[in-house]
């Protein structure tokens, strides 16, 4: 991904399986939300290829992934502040098409959703009145009304208080084994990301510096120094 002279990735090359749950780390400007922008349509690849299954999903819109299952949260969360919980939640079934479109198929992911994620009872607010923790959790309603089979999550414990970082590591380890859904999260709270993700991809400069199981990624020199530190 080049955005004019500036190479974002670099080579990057990795593929998701089914039920994994991958954890993304590096430093600022490493390109993590470049990867997730490149995945989902967001920005479109000036090279290599986005493959889900056997298609070529290389350049489509963001739409075109929706429809394939493809969910994705954004750094700065993007929610509809003038709409209430319920119709942020049901515009993310709209989005994804299919039969969510007909009778009250749409209304009913919500609620389901919303419930799912723990704000069940708020579902006649405004999102622009939700504190930023709730916010992110009703970002990730909406993705979940798509019905999605992989869900990539970028930042959605930042700036959160230690117990909520903990509870949304839980949330999202729930989502991947009760509703078998491949989740690719990129966090910068490292111990709460490790505990849950069994794989790590490492990115440095635009370039995947390590992809391999969590221990040996956390012992692995170049991350220690590139990112880790010490300490960790
Ligand atoms: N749309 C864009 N246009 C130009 N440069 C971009 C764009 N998006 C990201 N970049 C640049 O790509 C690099 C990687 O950014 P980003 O993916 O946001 O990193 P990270 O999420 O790891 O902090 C940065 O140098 C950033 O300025
Ligand atoms: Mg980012």
């Amino acid at each position: 991904m080049r955005f004019g002279g500036l190479a974002a990735l670099t080579d990057v090359n990795f593929g998701i399986g089914p039920g994994e749950l991958i954890g993304v780390i590096g430093p600022n400007g490493a390109g993590k939300t470049t990867l997730l922008n490149a995945m989902t349509g967001v920005v479109a690849p000036t090279g290599g290829k986005v493959t889900v299954g056997d298609e070529d999903f290389s350049r489509q819109p963001a739409y075109v992934f929706a429809r394939r299952g493809i969910a994705r949260t954004f750094q700065t969360p993007r929610v509809f502040p003038e709409m209430s919980l319920h119709d942020n939640a049901a515009f993310g079934a709209l989005f994804a098409g299919g039969d969510l479109l007909h009778g009250g198929h749409a209304h009913r992911a919500a609620r389901e959703a919303l419930d799912y994620v723990g704000l069940a009872g708020e579902e006649r607010q405004l999102a622009g009145a939700l504190p930023p923790a709730r916010r992110r959790l009703l970002e990730i309603a909406m993705a979940l009304t798509t019905r999605p089979c992989l869900l990539l999550l970028d930042e959605v414990a930042a700036g959160l208080s230690p117990l909520e970082v903990e509870q949304m590591g839980e949330l999202i380890n729930r989502i991947r084994t009760e509703k078998n859904i491949s989740i690719v999260w990129i966090e910068h709270a490292v111990a709460t990301l490790m505990r849950h993700a069994e794989r790590m991809l490492v990115l440095h400069h635009g370039e995947l510096i390590a992809d391999g199981a969590t221990a040996a990624v956390r012992a692995d020199p170049r991350v220690i120094e590139a990112y880790l530190g010490e300490t960790a």
